[in-house]
């Protein structure tokens, strides 16, 4: 059964309540409790760039385009000017994005970032199948294979070392940021003092859904869990509700940036998620059907998980279509009116 949940508003919190939240983020991220994780191991395909998201080059108007990892490298370096420290940065990418998205920041000095400091990691891969379950060969007659979605993060962060890393390191939450929000926030100090404070395995922030048919993943509670169901699996008839004041009942919306407390990844880690189906076309392949993972598959084994509500002119401007919603055109406005109205 499905329930909306109740989010903590970050815009409401009074003046005490902020400062204390931020001095006990702030106090934490100075002890290196936090490391930001990018997820970037999709192709820009949406977008029509050629090569890892990341590297696309965002057509600024008002300041000097750059691309979207220099601008997530920013935020890094703002962070190091507030708290003295440069969190780690872990960069998870694919097989197919690899060594381009290595090179590209090998190319561009890191941004100024200590090298040691972003760690890349790659996630793993489903084969490509038919409707018929059979799986896909090249000419050579190889098995296609492709990313696993970015709910392959925690095998990945397994296997790779990171959590290991992160043991070593005393690291205790990681933000997982969506690479193609300009806007994204992971180094922010209120929201994560709201987390050590409550002791919160599961942090997922939220926006305001802006209408009931808005492609974004619903936090909801499931069986009394709290977890995100994606727009094409959100039943119809629960997205239009709305409550006496107007304002839709399932409003809390997932933009792709969680934090996520070291046990729990350990836990998710050694679970098998569910695998979802997108039935796909392309001139090379034909008709075929991608297998993925959806992170947020495993937040329902959070035994503290809260949801924090954030602004969205704050924090959300997604590049993900060449054109439209979600475009280089809408973000930059959005990131324009924030930064340098
Ligand atoms: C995602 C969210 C959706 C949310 C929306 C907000 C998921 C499954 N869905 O939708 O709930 O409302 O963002 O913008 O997270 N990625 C990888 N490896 C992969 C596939 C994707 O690293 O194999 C990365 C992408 O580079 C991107 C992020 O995961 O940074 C989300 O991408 P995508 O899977 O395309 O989900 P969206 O449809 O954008």
């Amino acid at each position: 059964m499905l329930e909306p949940v109740i989010p903590i508003i970050k815009s409401t919190l009074n003046n005490i309540d902020y400062d204390m939240f931020y001095s006990i983020g702030a106090e934490a991220i100075k002890k290196g409790k936090l490391a930001v994780c990018t997820l970037a191991g999709g192709q820009g395909s949406r977008l029509g760039h050629k090569g890892p998201k990341g590297t696309f080059i965002v057509p600024f108007e008002k300041i000097t385009s750059r691309s979207i990892f220099e601008i997530a490298a920013e935020k890094i370096k703002n962070a190091y000017k507030e708290f003295g420290i440069y969190t780690y940065w872990y960069i998870m990418t694919s097989k197919e994005n690899d060594k381009e998205t290595k090179d590209f920041f090998i190319d561009n000095n890191y941004f100024g970032i200590p090298k040691e400091k972003i760690i890349f990691f790659m996630q793993g891969e489903f084969p490509l199948i038919r409707e018929n379950g059979e799986e896909i060969k090249d000419k050579e007659g190889n098995i296609v294979l492709a990313a696993n979605g970015n709910g392959g993060i925690f095998k990945a962060l397994e296997d790779e070392g990171i959590i290991l890393h992160m043991k070593e390191n005393n690291i205790d939450y990681i933000c997982t940021c969506n690479v193609d929000n300009i806007l994204v926030n992971p180094i922010d100090a209120v929201s994560f003092g709201i987390i050590v404070k409550n002791n919160a395995d599961l942090c997922i922030k939220s926006i305001e859904k802006s209408n009931s048919d808005e492609k974004v993943g619903s936090i909801v509670l499931k069986d009394d869990k709290i977890t995100v169901v994606e727009y094409i699996d959100m039943p119809k008839e629960l997205t239009a509700i709305k409550n006496e004041e107007g304002s839709l009942i399932y409003s809390e919306s997932h933009f792709g940036c969680n934090y996520i407390g070291l046990s729990l990844l350990e836990k998710i880690s050694k679970q098998k998620l569910p695998i979802h189906e997108a039935h796909k076309k392309n001139d090379e392949y034909g008709e075929y059907i991608k297998k993925e993972m959806f992170i947020f598959d495993g937040f329902e084994m959070a035994e503290k998980p809260i949801v924090i509500r954030v602004l969205r002119e704050d924090e959300f401007a997604p590049i993900k279509n060449k054109d439209g919603v979600d475009s280089p055109k809408t973000a930059i406005l959005l990131y324009e009116n924030k930064f340098y109205r």
